[in-house]
């Protein structure tokens, strides 16, 4: 140690400018990556006796969420499309939390089909559903139809998960109280919801489908409050941040090799996928939410959602279409 002393003293001696400049760079930037982390779900609350069903928890968010509800104890069921991916999450997170309770169900949210036979497959073998986290997402695919011709992204954000929380609804109201989690997106601020042309058959594109489909998730919310009025089931709606997980598969391909380059510095101040899921495990334990139905978060805070995602007119048509559109009475 005695050895290196003295040389090191004397570099910093030789170069006090350039070594300051390097020390307040380096504690800026840890300290900016901390604040951009957001809040942390500080809660112990337990869930044990409880059953969660999350939507596309075999990895990303989804699969640290599943971790963090195993962890409280509860019964955590990761409804997936890739039954090999799900299984391997499903092993990492009985692994991870000690808790042996969780299992794995077939879920394609862009297969109305599927969606309606995992919501009956629920109904016939579980006693309860006490927390629904819609957290499965697609972004920014190519245009691409669901099995039932609907457009990519608001088959698989919003209708899947419209049809499958109206179909548990029974069992969430009979296991409550209860709750809802719908996992939206900072994207709805920008976004809108095009009645007149839904599937963006018109003019495709994907940034705005992805924005409409999360504003869809946000208007979802609040529809979905004032029809649970006084049910005990709570609902939330979330922007879980900017975290590094899958969610780039089809943007960042499509990009030259020059432009995801210039992305790789922006790799630094993103969230890991457990910074990403704390704000959804808030909404999903925080004690003091459970009587306070319908609002956005982010950063474990609430945060007033986009002026678009507060249109209760909005709310109510994009329900009525939305039931059309998957079949429901
Ligand atoms: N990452 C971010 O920066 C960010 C920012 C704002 C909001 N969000 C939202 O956070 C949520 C989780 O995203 P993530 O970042 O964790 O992304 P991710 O790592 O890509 O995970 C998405 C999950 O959704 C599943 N999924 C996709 N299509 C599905 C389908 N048709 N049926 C069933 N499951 C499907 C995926 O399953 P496969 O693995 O089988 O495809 C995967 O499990 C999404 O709703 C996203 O919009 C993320």
């Amino acid at each position: 140690m005695q050895h290196y002393t003295k040389p090191v003293k004397e570099f910093v001696e030789e170069h006090p400018t350039g070594v300051a400049v390097v020390l307040v760079t380096g504690v800026g930037l840890f300290v900016l990556r901390r604040w951009l982390a957001g809040g942390v779900c500080r809660s112990k609350a337990r869930l044990d006796g409880k059953t969660v069903l999350i939507t596309g928890a075999n990895t990303g968010i989804g699969k640290e969420t599943a971790v963090d509800m195993a962890k409280r104890g509860a019964r955590v069921i990761l409804a997936c499309r890739d039954m090999g991916r799900a299984n391997r999450a499903a092993d990492e997170v009985r692994k991870r939390s000690g808790n042996g309770n969780v299992i794995v169900k077939m879920l394609d949210l862009a297969s109305l089909q599927s969606v309606r036979a995992l919501a009956k497959d629920v109904q016939q073998t579980e006693e309860r559903l006490d927390i629904l986290i819609n957290n499965a997402g697609i972004m920014m695919c190519p245009q691409w139809k669901t099995e039932d011709g609907f457009e990519m992204q608001f088959g698989v954000n919003h209708l899947g998960h419209f049809l499958l929380t109206n179909l548990l609804l029974d069992l969430l109201k009979k296991s409550a109280p209860s709750r809802v989690v719908n996992v939206s997106s900072l994207a709805h601020e920008t976004g809108k919801i095009h009645f007149d042309d839904i599937n963006l058959e018109k003019n495709y594109d994907a940034h705005t489908s992805y924005r409409q489909s999360k504003l869809a998730n946000v208007l979802f919310t609040r529809e979905l409050t004032v029809r649970l009025k006084g049910s005990e089931v709570a609902t939330y709606a979330l922007h879980p941040g900017v975290i590094h997980t899958e969610l780039g598969r089809h943007f960042l391909p499509s990009l030259p090799l020059w432009k995801r380059l210039l992305f790789l510095p922006f790799f630094f101040f993103v969230k890991t996928p457990w910074q990403g899921a704390q704000t959804t495990i808030y909404c999903t334990v925080n004690e003091s939410l459970q009587n306070t139905s319908g609002l956005y978060y982010s950063d474990c805070a609430p945060k007033e959602a986009a002026p678009q995602g507060r249109d209760d007119a909005a709310a109510r048509r994009l329900w009525d279409l939305s039931a059309s559109m998957v079949g429901l009475a």
